[in-house]
Order: structure tokens, then sequence, then C-alpha cells
């Protein structure tokens, strides 16, 4: 199968993770059990998903002068993705998630750092690079105009763009109208398409926009009906990351250039083996642990 050329553009940041038994109400104190710092950032993350499923994967990104930088690069080059573009900013901080895991979820603050210099202009700098690209992938915790010049750009050198509006914002028509895919969870799209049915909007964007829906699976249409991809169940440990994973998995699998519906089984495998693991990139599957997990 072709090793696909993928760039990633988007966050990476450290994530600060407790574990406590249930989360604080507010003005509440409540004791926790344990406190990791791993890497994460939505972009970072599905880089990283994506180079162990065996794309060639060059992440845009920045980072802060500060330790987490140093430690957010060497895991992007562990993982084997490329970090050409990614720049460390001086005198800003590295982008952090500050993580809570209680009553079997995460509630997420992030905060941007050094993820807002992803600017239009830094994307622009690597247009050469991107103009190679079988597929270019973005989220929502760089800026939005950023999201919008992307969009433009791959709709003008011709390049697929798979947009995962995470975290949920409202986003310009065309954005919509110009990514090649759109992966929001149930709550994004409601925001996407405010005051409209998804089943409607899922028909007005067939093969296009993907509604993932946890535990239960992605629906879309495929131009004649409504299609449910299920989840594959599995115990779960820490569901910070599935997003994506499942994200990097559909693109990876789609740019190599199986069909939609085998895409979608092949993130929805990968996403359910990423649950079984700490932290956001700790159970991030190889390729064979994803084509094992098919064949089963
Ligand atoms: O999608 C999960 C990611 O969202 C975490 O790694 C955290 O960094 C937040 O940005």
């Amino acid at each position: 199968m072709k090793k696909p050329k993928i760039a990633v553009i988007g966050s990476s940041s450290m994530d600060l993770v407790v574990t406590s038994k249930r989360r604080p109400l507010a003005g509440e104190t409540v004791l926790g059990e344990t406190f990791e710092t791993v890497p994460g950032g939505k972009g970072a993350n599905q880089a990283v998903a994506a180079a162990r499923l065996g794309a060639d994967v060059h992440m845009i990104g920045c980072v802060g002068d500060d330790a987490y930088g140093k430690e957010i690069l060497d895991n992007l080059k562990s993982n084997g993705v490329k970090t050409g573009y990614v720049k460390p900013v001086t005198h800003q901080k590295s982008g952090t998630a500050h993580i809570i895991l209680a009553e079997g979820d995460n509630s997420i603050v992030v905060v941007k750092g050094a993820n807002d210099f992803v600017t239009p202009d830094y994307v622009k700098e690597a247009m050469s690079l991107l103009k190679e690209c079988d597929l270019i992938m973005i989220q929502q915790e760089v800026p939005e105009e950023t999201v919008l010049e992307t969009a433009r750009l791959c709709d003008e050198i011709g390049v697929p763009l798979l947009l995962n509006p995470a975290p949920a914002r409202e986003i310009p028509d065309e954005v919509i109208e110009k990514a090649a895919y759109l992966t929001p969870n149930e709550h994004e799209a409601g925001i996407l398409f405010k005051g409209q049915e998804l089943s409607k909007a899922l028909s007005n964007y067939p093969n296009k926009l993907l509604i993932t829906e946890g535990a239960a699976g992605v629906r879309y249409h495929d131009g004649s009906r409504e299609q449910l991809i299920p989840s594959f169940p599995v115990k779960v440990v820490d569901t910070t990351g599935a997003g994506d994973t499942f994200n990097a998995a559909f693109g990876t699998a789609i740019a190599e250039g199986q069909n939609m519906k085998e895409s979608l089984r092949f993130a929805n495998r990968a996403a359910s083996l990423s649950v079984t693991g700490f932290g956001a990139q700790g159970g991030m599957p190889t390729r064979d642990e994803v084509e094992r997990g098919l064949a089963e």
C-alpha cells in the first residue's frame, strides 16, 4: 500500500493529568489520586497517531522556549514525525492542557500558549511541503484565521483538507465548503450546524461530514443513505486522544486510497485501541495492532 504524505497543522502541548474519584464542584477542593505530565495537543496527537500507523508525517506547529517545548519536540521525533516546521517561539510558554480524569471521563482546560503562533503566515512558509502532500489535517487549537487560510490554500493547491473541528466553535461556511472531510463529534456538529437536524446536515455533505458518536461509532451519508459504522467494544482506561486517533487513522487510510467504509472501520478500530492505555498518546496503536484488531 502507498505510504501517504500527511502534513498536520496544529497544536502541540503538554498534558497535565490528574486522576480523581470525582471532579470538584465550583468553589470546592477535592483530594486527587495521581498526577502525570504526558505529551498531548490535538495536532501533535494526530501527527503521532498517523506516524505510528505508517504515514510519512510532517508537523507544522509551535512550541515555547521552555522544558515542555523540548520534551514535546523530542516526543514527536521519537515517534517518527518530521519536525522541520515545528518552531520554538521565544518568550512564550508551550501550550498546556489541564486534564481531570474522573468518573470515567475527562474534563480539559487548554491554554494555547505558543500554539497561538501557528499563524497563516507561518503556514505559508511550508507551502512547498504542503503542495507535495496527499492530505493536510488541522484542528481548532490554533487561531481561527489559520483554519480559514489553510482551507483556502488547500483549495488552491488541490490537496484535500481534513478539518477536525475540535474544540467546538462556529466556523465560516467557506471553511465547511472547502474542507474535504469534517469530523465533529455530536456536540461539535450541533454548533457547526446550529438549528439544523443532523441527519439533514449529513445528507447535505455526503462522504464528507463524518459525525463521531463515541462508543456507538461514526455516522455519515454515502450519497444514497445514512450509514453508521459501529465502534469496537473494549475496556476503557482513558478516552483522551481517542478522537485524535480516529482522525489520524481515517486520514491515513483515505490518503492510502482505502474507500470510505474501510477507512472508517480502520479509524474506529484504531480509536477503540487508543482508549485502552493512559494518556492521549499512551494507547495509540501501531499499524500491526490495528490490523490484528480488525482480523479478530
Ligand atoms: O484531544 C485530546 C487533547 O486535547 C489532549 O491531549 C489535550 O492536549 C487537549 O488539547
